[in-house]
């Protein structure tokens, strides 16, 4: 029975625009058959061409002829040279096992963007500095007057600063924030769009606003504004083919002029102000100037957008005797709200994720130390009745504060934006307990409130993409959505922001340009933290785990390289004073020791608020640092040998021999039964980075469990190791402990955030003081890694090789559970686990959907394994 190919994608996405990609492009799809047991793809054939009628040999750009290979992604183009702004079409055919080939699939689009930088006809344009005050809006406008009817056209903009593109007073960019986060020294990402539906003959009004974005606006920790420039400009053009046939060109040039219009000031995290009374005013010239050593780059990954809306739950008045919106749901975005009033009239939109026990919105929980993270609109009001939505700000918010208005709002007239990467769901999980599929919704709100443009910590206090946290969700992630180019987009801007010898900013993109000053030693300084910097590896390894990714192997195999490097130069440096003070050192293995420089180590263990792990970077003995450079010089050696790269892998094995021998010398005592500090995070590290020797592995665990134990049930980890925790105890025969965690309702546990009705993950395990004050952000994703264990663990779903090519299953029923299920988008198609437990006669009955082409080991309880191959299979068994 042959296969049918469907689901074609280019690049990880379906028929992208402008493709600009270094590499040449890379091809997808799925597969399926009729007949499910035989459903495995043998080899296949890839046809390109510039018209998508026409396939004949002669016409294409690249015939891959048949090629032998059983999976149905990674196929990089290797044809002819592709053309600037051009749109070409793909088809793929199959061989199956009995070498039957398919029909051609459907047919997909690609569309190149600027390929070569000479079709670029614009030039950056930007306000005069007399223009406005430093936060001014600028509003860059132009006539185009077409003679005749518009065929097609493309326009490719971009600015410095985030920007809507309007023609004739359409919204070409829609509800999107564009561009994304780059290195705004090095790279800012353009946009394509379709203007073929809104020119028209004559006159035509072009206005692209730009506001202060994460180009000029506050970021981060230091709550600095003007990082990258302090001037807002635009740059680029509209490719245009009229009737008539004329192909013209226009680009931005000093005939646009720029005013100041409606939109006042606006930042990304502290909000806009706008006073509907204004129109556009009279525009002034503008500048030209140049950006030499800025490379103009394509959208890779998908826009940051309005996803969602969401209604108001409750619309209160706090004692004070304000209107309060509670939306029920903490979320990253902004509002829309219609508003009325008398002119000049000022309304101010106030954004929290906290009410306070006065039961008035909290505005200073997350107060820093050099800036605040107040999120606040504002409005002055027209004569008319108008709805408002600010264009350029993110917040992080579950309640708003409305203030100046003399009426009470109904809930027709105002909505909750969400705001986030437009990314397609690829998993699911439920379970017969609604307290943890409300854990799990949690977690994939605070998922879905920061994957904005880039992977940032929180979407209040500093909007910051912090490289721990995307580190230790990464793989998590993969099993919300599918974030395979949204996470390469990630370490692209990783390895641009890369120091030379090696280190890694711990803010990626750094927050730090040539205009505001070279990099302060500050970041320098801890660019260096291991489970930060170890993004590099680790982000690429769990790529390849779950989406078969071996392209960003490849692309990042020089950066892990320098990274693990520069930790082997961290550790033949000096003794740290702690260590030399403490112990008698190691001889020849000491210099595998990374006990000097900067790690922020486990950080934030309960109860250890921000002053505690302070004092532990300060003292740290290298126990995480090795730990972390045993674990990545392990996974750069395996990575090595994917690549073919001989003598690297057997380098970085031996490297890894040697550090993990240098780890157990220095930090496990009587034979396994003490590791480092005694905490819960040392032996779940040992034992899940593979540290430690056979033997010592069982008095590990063992005491794993008694220190469990001796917290009463209760979670030691933090931010590290808390996704960790749940699989390392299942594998190891103590998954009745991991459900114990799991289901632990006092403080600290997940279910303790849900009991106090949060929404969202807190960034620690209190997210309130003794006296009741929120601290802490309240929407973190990082100790919602956890989750993957409702999947991996409780469903039992997870790859046993990259891509899921072949599946374990291995369900842990238990926790007084009753059914669960989950099931997950791999490369090669849907993948189900559900079980439900009989218990009338203690029968556990699963029910599973094997992906065509890929294979299936069940474990059915204790030793009984089955394997199976594509389609939906039945086991059950009585529980042990
Ligand atoms: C961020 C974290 C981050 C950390 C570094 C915090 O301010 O919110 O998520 O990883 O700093 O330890």
């Amino acid at each position: 029975m042959a296969l049918t190919a469907h689901a074609l994608r280019t690049c990880c996405r379906s028929s992208p625009s402008s493709i600009t990609s270094t590499s040449e492009p890379e091809f997808s799809w799925k597969f399926s058959s009729s007949d499910a047991s035989s459903a495995f793809q043998t080899a296949y054939e890839i046809h390109v061409s510039p018209s998508k009628k026409e396939f004949l040999e002669d016409s294409l750009v690249w015939n891959s002829g048949k090629v032998k290979g059983p999976e149905p992604f990674g196929v990089i183009y290797s044809g002819q040279r592709l053309e600037s702004v051009r749109r070409y079409y793909w088809r793929v055919r199959l061989w199956d096992l009995q070498d039957s080939v398919s029909d051609w699939s459907e047919v997909e689009s690609i569309e190149t963007g600027i390929l070569d930088p000479s079709h670029w006809k614009a030039q950056w344009i930007r306000a005069p500095s007399e223009f406005g005050n430093e936060r001014q809006v600028g509003y860059f406008r132009r006539t185009i007057h077409l003679d005749s009817e518009l065929k097609t056209g493309r326009a490719f903009f971009t600015a410095l600063g985030w920007y809507r593109l309007f023609i004739n007073d359409k919204d070409v960019t829609g509800n999107a924030l564009v561009h994304r986060w780059t290195h705004f020294d090095h790279e800012v990402e353009y946009q394509s769009y379709d203007v073929s539906g809104y020119f028209q003959p004559g006159d035509n009004e072009v206005t692209i606003v730009v506001a202060d974005g994460r180009y000029r606006g506050h970021l981060g920790f230091f709550d600095r504004s003007s990082v990258y420039g302090d001037r807002l400009a635009v740059y680029g053009q509209f490719n245009l083919e009229l009737s008539n046939g004329a192909e013209v060109v226009y680009s931005t040039d000093t005939e646009w002029k720029v005013s100041k219009g409606p939109i006042q000031r606006s930042d990304p995290k502290h909000g806009e102000v706008v006073d509907i009374r204004v129109s556009l005013c009279e525009g002034h010239p503008v500048e030209a100037f140049s950006l030499p050593d800025v490379k103009l780059i394509g959208e890779d990954a998908e826009r940051v957008q309005a996803i969602q809306q969401l209604p108001p739950q409750k619309i209160l008045r706090t004692p004070s005797g304000k209107q309060l919106i509670d939306f029920g749901q903490n979320f990253a975005g902004r509002i829309r709200v219609k508003l009325t009033g008398k002119p000049g009239d000022r309304v101010t939109l106030t954004h929290s994720e906290i009410v306070g026990q006065d039961g008035e919105l909290d505005i200073h929980y997350l107060d820093l130390p050099f800036g605040n993270s107040l999120m606040q609109d504002q409005v002055i009001l027209s004569a008319r009745e108008s709805w408002f939505e600010p264009l350029f700000t993110i917040h992080g918010f579950r309640y708003v504060e409305i203030d100046g208005l003399d009426y009470p709002l109904q809930d027709a007239d105002i909505q909750g934006i969400v705001i986030s990467s437009n990314l397609t769901i690829a998993g699911s999980f439920n379970c017969s307990d609604p307290q943890l599929n409300r854990l799990d919704a949690n977690v994939f709100w605070s998922m879905r409130s920061n994957f904005l443009d880039t992977p940032t910590d929180c979407p209040t206090r500093e909007q910051s993409g912090w490289t721990g946290d995307i580190q230790v969700f990464s793989r998590t992630a993969t099993l919300f959505m599918d974030v395979q180019a949204y996470l390469r987009r990630f370490l692209h801007n990783m390895e641009v922001e890369q120091f030379d010898d090696g280190p890694i900013p711990p803010i990626i993109p750094s927050e730090t340009s040539r205009y505001s000053g070279s990099t302060p030693s500050i970041m320098r300084y801890v660019s260096s933290s291991v489970g930060w910097g170890d993004c590099c590896v680790i982000i690429p390894w769990n790529l390849y785990q779950y989406y078969g990714d071996r392209q960003v192997l490849r692309s990042h195999y020089e950066s892990m390289c320098r990274w693990v490097d520069f930790l082997g130069r961290r550790a033949r440096g000096k003794r740290s004073w702690t260590r030399r003070l403490l112990t008698k050192g190691l001889g020849d293995l000491e210099e595998y020791i990374v006990d000097t420089g900067f790690d922020w180590g486990e950080w934030l263990r309960p109860g250890e608020g921000f002053g505690r792990s302070l004092f532990n970077i300060l003292f740290g003995t290298g126990t995480v640092g090795t730990a972390y450079f045993a674990y990545s010089a392990t996974l750069l050696a395996k990575i090595a040998l994917i690549l073919g790269k001989h003598e690297d892998a057997r380098r970085y094995g031996e490297l890894s021999t040697q550090v993990k021998t240098a780890w157990r010398a220095a930090f496990v005592r009587d034979g396994g039964r003490y590791i480092g500090d005694d905490k819960q995070d040392d032996y779940v590290r040992a034992i899940a980075f593979d540290l430690l020797l056979p033997e010592e592995k069982n008095l590990a665990i063992n005491r794993l469990a008694e220190l469990i134990v001796k917290a009463d049930f209760h979670i030691g980890t933090g931010f590290l190791s808390t996704a960790l925790l749940l699989p390392v105890l299942s594998d190891h025969g103590h998954a009745d402990l991991a459900f114990r965690l799991l289901l632990q309702e006092t403080q600290p546990s997940w279910l303790h955030m849900v009991n106090s009705g949060a929404t969202t993950i807190w960034e620690s395990w209190e997210g309130y003081t003794k006296d009741g004050r929120a601290m802490g952000s309240h929407n973190h994703y990082s100790l919602g890694a956890f989750a993957s264990w409702f999947r991996e663990g409780i469903a039992g779903l997870s790859p046993a090789e990259p891509g899921y090519r072949a599946i374990k299953i291995a369900p842990h029923v238990g926790g007084g559970l009753t059914h669960a299920n989950a099931s997950v988008e791999t490369p090669f198609g849907t993948a189900r686990s559900s079980w439900y437990l009989s218990e009338a006669d203690n029968i556990i009955h699963l029910e599973i959907t094997v992906p065509p082409g890929t294979t299936a080991t069940v474990h059915q309880g204790e030793g009984v394994m089955s394997k199976v191959g594509p389609g939906t299979h039945s086991f059950s068994w009585k529980q042990s």
